[in-house]
């Protein structure tokens, strides 16, 4: 997508769609009312027709209006300020649907919604996010579905937003990867896979690039690890990506849970949509995601990514409930439920990551409890931290991207939960605040590192039948999150 800023008489622009708003009381913004003089009141005609009210979500378009360049011009609902984020979502959603996915240009004027809470670069990013949103469609394994053309020429009537635009298209280009990557078969999508789309996506951005594989980690002692990973025919990995933009500064790492699929273990799930956890590996798309960013903005920052990626199925070499495991830091586990093997390959993963890397932060994102998303449901993700800075800078960044994150408890009194009588930990707490003694389990493993844990069980993926599919999320909040550090 190209960017233009233009800041002329709205009549004059020559594009295929111009779209300008009308608010809930049938008030045009200033371009709207421009354009319906030029047109000798063909607008206001027909808001008196009833064609359009200003309801959020709503878009009209009218072709060929005398005395205006533009080939149509797309009426757009605004509501009534000031418009919550919801709506505002609304409006943008229908924006993007009215002008994506038909080659060609468009010309936007959102002038009349910013606001303090709402300014014009971040109505300007939620434009070109819901473009992507709009553009991205599965096809991959599907016969005969063509790809709809991409819209070439976005231009933004109003400032000069041309950095926020181009900021806006990296981290829609990373959120659409993540997505194609989530819904990926979990027979395509398998850790070899990942590894393979991370080491061509460092090659293409030069970033250094380790996978390490399943037998290293067990040479290395990685036991938490390779006790999950042992049981399937396809080998794990844990693979590190840098990126250094910024010389010697200590890296911000990010770290994303990869199982490309979640059978449970001998500790089996039930049939039931178990086809979903291939989703299980959405932790690990955003990772990527968020380095398709990175590489496309290469930002004054120095990044850690990891990936901890493998099958969790159950097989006669499979981990039983009752299994000991001496994790690479040390500490033993007691494997009460295969099924939480989540916080096992994370376990290790940010020993390893932690002790190679020494980074100034820590995030990681997983899709690691069903609790997780029973409390918040898809709207939030659970944040998990006790450093107070970073709780504060993930909260912002989720609220400004809409990715939003909603802190729960990671207190002392919660750690008891995981006592064994046969290790230095169980696997498990018992049947309350499940979300929040799987991120107690992870906190032993990140003991000295300012470290927050993002589980993304809800918001990872969506819908239901034909309208299933993966939301891209956190890249959202990963790639805010990481552009707010640049100094
Ligand atoms: N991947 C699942 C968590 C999950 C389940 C995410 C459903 C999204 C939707 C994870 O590995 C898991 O199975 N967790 C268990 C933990 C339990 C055994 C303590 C869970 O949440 O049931
Ligand atoms: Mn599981
Ligand atoms: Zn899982």
């Amino acid at each position: 997508m190209d960017f233009q800023i233009f800041s002329g008489k709205a009549a004059d622009l020559n594009t295929d769609r111009l779209v300008v708003t009308l608010a809930k009381d049938d008030t045009l913004s200033a371009s709207a009312s421009e354009l319906d003089q030029a047109s000798s009141g063909a607008i206001t005609a027909r808001i008196k027709g009833g064609d359009i009210k200003g309801t959020p979500g709503t878009t009209l378009a009218l072709y060929g209006l005398s005395g205006i360049n533009a080939e149509r011009v797309v009426l757009a609902g605004s509501g009534s300020a000031p418009l919550n984020r919801v709506d505002a979502g609304k409006v943008v959603s229908a924006i993007a649907s009215s002008i994506a996915g038909k080659g060609g240009s468009a010309a936007v004027d959102l002038g009349a919604l910013a606001s303090d809470d709402m300014p014009e670069a971040w109505w300007a990013e939620q434009l070109v996010l819901a473009i992507h949103a709009a553009e991205y469609k599965y096809s991959l394994t599907k016969s005969g579905a063509e790809s709809a053309p991409a819209l070439e020429t976005l231009t933004w009537i109003g400032n000069d937003v041309t950095d926020t635009l181009k900021t806006a298209d990296a981290k829609g280009q990373g959120t659409s990867y993540a997505k194609e990557l989530g819904n990926l078969p979990p027979n395509i999508c398998t850790p070899a896979y990942l590894a393979e789309q991370s080491e061509s996506l460092s090659n293409d951005a030069g970033f250094n690039c380790r996978v390490y594989d399943q037998e290293e980690l067990k040479d290395m002692g990685a036991g938490a690890f390779y006790s999950v990973a042992k049981g399937s025919s396809e080998p794990g990995k844990i693979i590190i990506m840098e990126y250094k933009g910024a010389g010697d500064a200590p890296a911000h790492m990010i770290v994303g849970k990869g199982i490309t699929f979640d059978t449970g273990g001998i500790s089996l799930k039930p049939g039931a949509k178990m086809d979903e956890m291939k989703y299980d590996m959405c932790g690990a798309a955003s990772i990527l995601g968020t380095m398709k960013t990175i590489a496309l903005l290469k930002p004054a920052i120095n990044v850690v990514a990891v990936i901890t990626t493998a099958e969790n199925m159950p097989a006669g070499n499979a981990s039983k409930p009752g299994d000991v495991v001496t994790t690479l830091s040390g500490q033993t586990v007691e494997i009460l439920n295969t099924d939480a093997e989540g916080r096992l390959v994370l376990c290790d993963a940010l020993t390893l990551a932690i002790r190679e890397h020494k980074p100034e932060t820590c995030v990681d994102v997983a899709t690691l409890t069903g609790a997780c998303m029973a409390a918040l449901g898809k709207v939030n993700s659970g944040l998990f931290t006790s450093d107070e800075d970073l709780a504060a800078e993930l909260t912002t960044a989720g609220m400004y991207s809409g990715d939003r994150v909603w802190r729960l408890p990671l207190e002392e009194d919660y750690q008891g939960g995981l006592d064994s009588n046969f290790a230095d930990m169980a696997n498990i707490g018992g049947p309350l605040a499940g979300a929040t003694t799987a991120a107690c389990f992870l906190s032993r493993y990140t003991q000295d590192t300012r470290w927050a844990h993002v589980d993304i069980a809800g918001p990872a993926w969506g819908g239901d039948g034909t309208s299933k599919g993966s939301t891209g999320r956190p890249v959202p909040l990963l790639t805010t999150y990481l552009l707010n550090k640049i100094q």
